[in-house]
């Protein structure tokens, strides 16, 4: 167990439950600060932490601190939270053993002229670990990585066809987000090409159709479509990936800025046993710190050289320490194993208790990032009423989006987590037997 979460527990929106009544009082703050923001930011809160992604009513749209596995909004109520912080959290929220040598190197100087010397350290290290990779270079936001990615295998190839998966999401640059204006579409996306995930023959077909045009393929380590149950790869799937690269002297670029250590600390390619050119990191990288990277093969360092790299807070000293401290971090605290351990108790209990109260509930995807769904509720309408029952009983589990589990996790934790289940799917029987289902 942490000896850094649940230290607050017990607080305010504990797993007693209240009742949907109660909910407008409960998110008084956030409701206010909404209505301020609604008149100075564009959408008052955008992208996916808008309330519209959320149940409006059940969830708080803004947060003031955070502690372990446990997040606090703006009028006190206190959740386990299943969304780490959209995934950066890996050791847990202000977890000392990174907060402080982060402000300790944040009070000798973040962003200087020149790099700081740890940023040596930081490649060495995550060459030195990720399997089969020869260089790194730092950047920001994991779009930036991937965006570096995919031009770099553009700029060796001399060969502007990028091929992606249906559904998968790469960043919000113009070149790959999903929710774009149509004239990006007709400009940037014009060369990116799609095909069902795990589908050989339609890649084939892909491959086929654009022969001599392909400058890489872009995958997550496994399928993680928003609003859909996620999917693992195949191991024919990812032989395929590779041979047909081959064929064509396309790069393979695996884009594991979600994943990143959480399945393996030497990379998700190496829990799958796959053999990209190319890789991205972002996320936990650094536990919420701002820093995403791209790893390269020796046969790309060329390349990558001649590329002019950079962003002004991009050699910031501060995430870079914060990320060395996490890796050892993660280490001392049980890596992979003990996310892997919480996350099969999680979805057993999840999928158990969803059996006892007559629903097909199925948790998908990898232990360690999970997502459940309904299989009789292809719209997510089961799913939003159950996320927002666990909201209204101290849980945070995102509708919409995949969960995460944090090293700081604990097995108490996820016992609350499934005592608070099993009332929300109880909850979830009475409503969808009522006459309002
Ligand atoms: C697989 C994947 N790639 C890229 C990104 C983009 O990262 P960022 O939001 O840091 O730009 C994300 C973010 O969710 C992601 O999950």
């Amino acid at each position: 167990m942490s000896d850094i979460s649940g230290e607050e527990s017990g607080a305010a929106g504990g797993i007693s439950g209240r009742g949907a009544d109660t909910q407008d009082s409960r998110f008084a703050a956030s409701m206010a600060y909404f209505e301020r923001a609604a008149k100075v930011i564009p959408g008052g809160i955008y992208g996916s932490k808008s309330p519209g992604f959320l149940v409006p009513g059940h969830f708080p749209y803004y947060l003031s601190r955070a502690r372990g596995s446990r997040i606090y909004d703006a009028d006190g109520n206190e959740f386990i939270d299943y969304l780490c912080g959209y995934g950066s959290q890996i050791v847990g929220y202000g977890n000392p053993a990174v907060d402080g040598p982060a402000l300790e190197q944040a009070r000798k100087g973040d962003l200087l002229n020149q790099p700081h010397p740890v940023m040596v350290e930081l490649a060495e290290r995550l060459v030195g670990l990720v399997n089969d990779m020869d260089w790194a270079v730092f950047v920001k936001n994991g779009t930036d990585a991937t965006t570096l990615a995919t031009s770099i295998a553009r700029a060796d190839t001399r060969k502007q066809v990028i091929i992606s998966a249906e559904g998968a999401y790469h960043g919000a640059a113009n070149w790959c987000s999903t929710n774009v204006f149509p004239v990006f579409m007709q400009a940037e996306q014009r060369d990116v090409r799609f095909f069902p995930y795990n589908d050989i023959q339609a890649l084939e077909a892909l491959f086929a159709a654009n022969r001599g045009n392909i400058a890489c393929i872009i995958l997550t380590p496994y399928h993680h479509p928003t609003y859909k149950p996620q999917q693992l790869p195949t191991p024919e799937f990812l032989t395929a990936v590779e041979r047909l690269c081959r064929a064509e002297s396309a790069y393979f670029i695996m884009d594991d800025i979600r994943a990143n250590f959480r399945l393996d600390v030497h990379g998700s390619h190496t829990f799958f046993g796959a053999h990209p050119d190319l890789i991205t990191m972002g996320k936990a990288l650094a536990n919420g710190y701002p820093i995403s990277v791209l790893l390269g093969t020796d046969g790309l360092r060329k390349t990558a050289s001649s590329f002019f790299i950079t962003g002004t807070y991009w050699m910031s000293a501060v995430p870079m320490i914060a990320a060395m401290a996490t890796l050892d971090e993660m280490e001392r605290m049980g890596g992979t194993a003990q996310l892997a351990r919480h996350g099969r108790m999680l979805k057993d209990g999840l999928e158990s208790l969803g059996r006892e109260a007559g629903f097909r509930a199925r948790v998908s995807g990898p232990l360690a990032i999970p997502y459940m769904t309904f299989d009789e509720d292809p719209d997510l309408y089961l799913n939003q009423r159950f996320c927002a029952a666990m909201a209204d009983r101290g849980v945070f589990m995102h509708p919409h989006h995949n969960w995460f589990i944090s090293l700081a996790h604990t097995e108490e934790d996820i016992a609350r987590t499934l005592e608070a289940a099993r009332s929300a799917f109880e909850e979830l029987r009475l409503f969808s037997s009522s006459e309002r289902f």
